[in-house]
């Protein structure tokens, strides 16, 4: 006999139900259920409605009751975060501050390279520990589902490395951990050859052990100046396409152009945007990749937000995720984020709610999550209120009371 529990009554239940995948969204659209309540089997959503109606429906069934006010939201899903490193970027933040830049950081030894070589430094205990912490403490935020790319391995061994620790974090961490590969994050300083010749090798030896040992359905690419060109990538995502990994990619953060390589590769999502212009706006928009706005990235690099509200006035699909990473996105608080983004973007409650749930869960390709809805995953952040409104409006100091992953309650602040 399946174990099923109701939960509730919450003050207000707002299941992202019946909601477009695509463009604006008013608040008027949000579905608000007054005295709600949730019945869940296992670590399945059976029915959501009125409590005292499901209660009655139901009369055999054990109740986790809810004493005072709460509010009930799907749980979070972060679609882009690095949380996967070694060391520490704590100077990288403090000469970006006292006026540096971007080469001369790079040049002192800071950038994405420094985290490589601490990262290498790295056993994979250490790595898997702290990839479990970090992803703990964003369930304890809300987040029940982190997807976490590799990047800072760079060598088919020491990428290898990082998603085999992913992969050993996601058997233990409270929230579930999708992996992408980025091994296509920057040419190493250590590789003696050109960027094609990297990505070629890469591509050959990395990609067929990462389907062998299951350690990731994704490949990601860096497009920018800095890193891969358009001409550069091509190759390396015409084999992850032969092979049916799904694409992802770095876009647009410093310069314009990843977007359109992504909607020409199909890219499952275009993450970044920074600087994308109306060009990309238009080219996202009519297309069926999600745009991914890291405003983690933005408040850590001191640079503009994704520009959020025309994305969503053009018609894109608009996720929001955390970017967590020790360098532009020491953070790592996707609520706190989100709620700026808002406010900075002109964003309803209703769009960066959509953005941090079902649209994110759509950046990950994911279809059994992101709502409130029979047969979709028990995911639950709850939250201490009267009203929804509250969970935005303290940009991120309301914490959830209590999670619930996979119908089980993983995180109870009462306790
Ligand atoms: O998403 N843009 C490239 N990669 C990361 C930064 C990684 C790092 O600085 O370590 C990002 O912002
Ligand atoms: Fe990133």
């Amino acid at each position: 006999m399946k174990k099923r529990t109701l939960i509730g009554p919450f003050k207000q239940i707002i299941p992202m139900s019946g909601m477009q995948l695509k463009g604006a969204i008013a608040d008027q659209e949000l579905e608000v259920i007054e005295d709600g309540g949730i019945l869940i089997e296992d670590h399945l959503i059976i029915a959501v409605g009125n409590f005292k109606a499901l209660a009655a429906e139901f009369p055999e069934v054990s109740t986790k009751v809810l004493n005072g006010n709460h509010v009930c939201v799907p749980g979070f899903i972060d679609a882009h975060t690095h949380i996967c490193f070694g060391g520490s970027r704590a100077k990288d933040y403090a000469m970006r501050n006292a006026g540096k830049t971007y080469l001369e950081i790079a040049h002192s030894g800071g950038g994405i390279w420094d985290t490589v070589t601490q990262t290498r430094k790295a056993s994979i205990e250490e790595l898997t520990k702290s990839t479990i912490k970090r992803a703990n403490r964003h369930l304890k935020n809300g987040t029940t589902t982190l997807e976490v790319k590799s990047g800072y391995g760079l060598t088919v061994s020491e990428e290898l490395k990082m998603l085999r620790a992913i992969k050993l974090a996601n058997d233990q961490a409270l929230p579930e951990l999708i992996s992408t590969c980025l091994a296509a994050h920057m040419l190493p300083k250590d590789f003696k050859g050109s960027e094609t010749e990297y990505l070629k090798e890469i591509s050959e030896q990395l990609f067929p052990i990462l389907k062998e040992e299951k350690l990731a359905n994704r490949i990601d690419a860096f497009i920018e100046q800095s890193a891969f060109s358009a001409d550069d990538i091509q190759g390396y995502f015409n084999k992850a396409n032969e092979l049916n990994f799904d694409i992802t990619v770095h876009a647009d953060q410093f310069t314009p152009g990843g977007s359109n390589v992504a909607v020409k590769f199909n890219a499952i999502s275009a993450d970044h945007l920074e600087a994308s212009t109306d060009t990309e706006i238009a080219i996202l928009a009519n297309s069926n990749t999600i745009a991914v706005a890291l405003p983690g990235a933005s408040i850590g690099l001191g640079c503009n937000f994704t520009p959020a509200r025309k994305l969503l006035d053009a018609g894109a699909a608009l996720a929001i995720a955390s970017d967590h990473n020790p360098g532009s996105a020491p953070m790592g608080d996707l609520l706190t984020q989100a709620s700026i983004l808002g406010t900075f973007e002109k964003l309803t409650n209703a769009e960066v709610l959509a953005g941090i749930t079902f649209r994110a869960a759509a950046a990950l390709k994911l279809k059994d999550r992101g709502k409130l809805e029979k047969g979709l995953l028990a995911d639950l952040a709850v939250f201490h209120s009267d009203n929804y409104q509250d969970i935005l409006y303290n940009q991120g100091n309301l914490k959830p009371c209590m999670v619930w992953k996979n119908g089980a309650l993983v995180f109870d602040r009462h306790k």
